[in-house]
């Protein structure tokens, strides 16, 4: 995946959220008003650069939490979604002018699919992007423009259209791989080909925008960003359609502990990850599966004796990342059938029990016979065994 890193000068790349629009867009996901109020606040004080806060024209329900969002924003831009109308645009402009920052995203589908579904020729959508985003530019001076499901768009197509959108004055053009549908390799070249070959390009931002349908959306991102990219869209958890988006937590904490390949900075305050993420999965009703990288329940969490025992001796071992750095208070070491006797006995002193080592051996063969029965063995069924032990001896 890691090819010729981008030379350009700046390192710092721009994280732009979508959980309130792209992952609401989930099915079953919906949040209320104040939900949406207080992830956004959240966001907002990790230090996500910018909000989309949702499509303004969706419903009236939507546009209030967009000028909410926008007038409550501290630091963040604030971003809403409209389709190639002007319609939409002028909507999505009422709702985010109150930001500090606001900006206006307006997108259209490119390929051939999608140019489908409103009848118009090529010839006819490039005409519509000219005036949408000339229209958007004229409203607000942050317009960033999204050719939906860019990366089945034809080359020619795509860059033209492109091009379109810089002349009329877009200052961040997004390419969404809407379906999940690049590999790695694909999403870095045709960024960098975007930069090289299309006039103006050079002077905005290039945004990638990744869904997970075949799970490559963290790996789709970053090799955007070698080629070229200075901004992620992404959402807390990975939320977002079908298979979701981009998870936030995964590519923040891959630049942050890959620095040393990928050498690019957020501005996120990682410590606040798993707060969010907790709250992210309450409000949408999606819990986060166990295993799922960073903010799953077990991503700090060693359960087998070798691993113990190599974690009791030093974290590096078994952990890529301090979990403090996740905002985690450590790392978790549940004892099951698979822990050892190092696990066992640093657990036992954890709760008041020092043992010669004979006294070990029996604890360890009557918890070994437990955790057979019991996937997890809480501390309360430890301090049982102990007692059990003790009127044994
Ligand atoms: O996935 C997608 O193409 C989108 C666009 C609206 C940017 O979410
Ligand atoms: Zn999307």
């Amino acid at each position: 995946m890691i090819t010729t890193p981008d030379t350009r000068p700046e390192n710092r790349v721009l994280i732009f959220d979508t959980t309130l629009r792209d992952g609401e867009q989930s099915p079953g996901a919906t949040m209320s008003h104040a939900e949406k109020l207080e992830i956004a606040e959240l966001l907002d004080e990790m230090g996500v650069d910018i909000i989309e806060a949702g499509f303004p024209i969706a419903s009236e329900g939507d546009f209030k939490a967009v000028s909410e969002i926008a007038k409550q924003s501290k630091q963040a831009t604030i971003c809403g979604l409209a389709r190639a109308n002007f319609k939409d645009i002028d909507r999505c402009w009422e709702a985010v002018k109150h930001a500090r920052s606001p900006r206006i995203h307006t997108f259209i589908g490119t390929s051939p699919l999608h140019r489908a579904i409103p009848n118009l020729s090529q010839d006819e959508m490039a005409q519509r992007i000219h005036e949408t985003v000339t229209h958007a530019r004229n409203l607000c001076d942050n317009v960033q423009w999204s050719p939906m499901d860019a990366t089945r768009t034809e080359w020619d197509y795509l860059a033209r259209v492109v091009e379109i959108a810089i002349k009329a004055g877009a200052t961040t053009i997004n390419i969404p791989d809407t379906v999940g549908y690049t590999a790695p390799v694909e999403s870095a070249d045709l960024i960098r080909r975007l930069i090289k070959e299309v006039p103006g390009a050079e002077d905005i931002i290039f945004a990638t925008h990744c869904h997970n349908d075949l799970g490559m959306a963290t790996a789709n991102s970053l090799a955007a960003v070698e080629g070229g990219a200075r901004q992620i869209e992404c959402t807390i958890n990975g939320l977002g359609e079908r298979a979701g988006n981009t998870a936030l937590e995964e590519v923040v904490m891959a630049l942050k502990v890959r620095h040393d390949i990928m050498p690019w900075d957020t501005g996120v305050d990682t410590r606040r990850i798993m707060n969010i993420s907790r709250r992210v999965a309450t409000v949408s009703g999606f819990p986060v599966q166990f295993n799922k990288a960073i903010v799953g329940k077990n991503a700090f969490a060693h359960e087998s004796g070798i691993h113990q025992d190599g974690m009791l001796k030093n974290a590096e071992t078994f952990e890529i990342m301090r979990p403090e750095d996740v905002g985690l208070s450590g790392t978790s070491l549940p004892l099951g059938k698979h822990s050892g006797r190092a696990a066992l006995r640093a657990k036992l002193k954890d709760l008041g029990f020092e043992m010669a080592d004979n006294q070990l051996n029996d604890t360890f063969v009557r918890f070994k016979e437990l955790a057979d029965r019991k996937k997890e063995v809480y501390d309360e069924d430890l301090i049982a065994l102990v007692r059990q032990n003790e009127a044994v001896s």
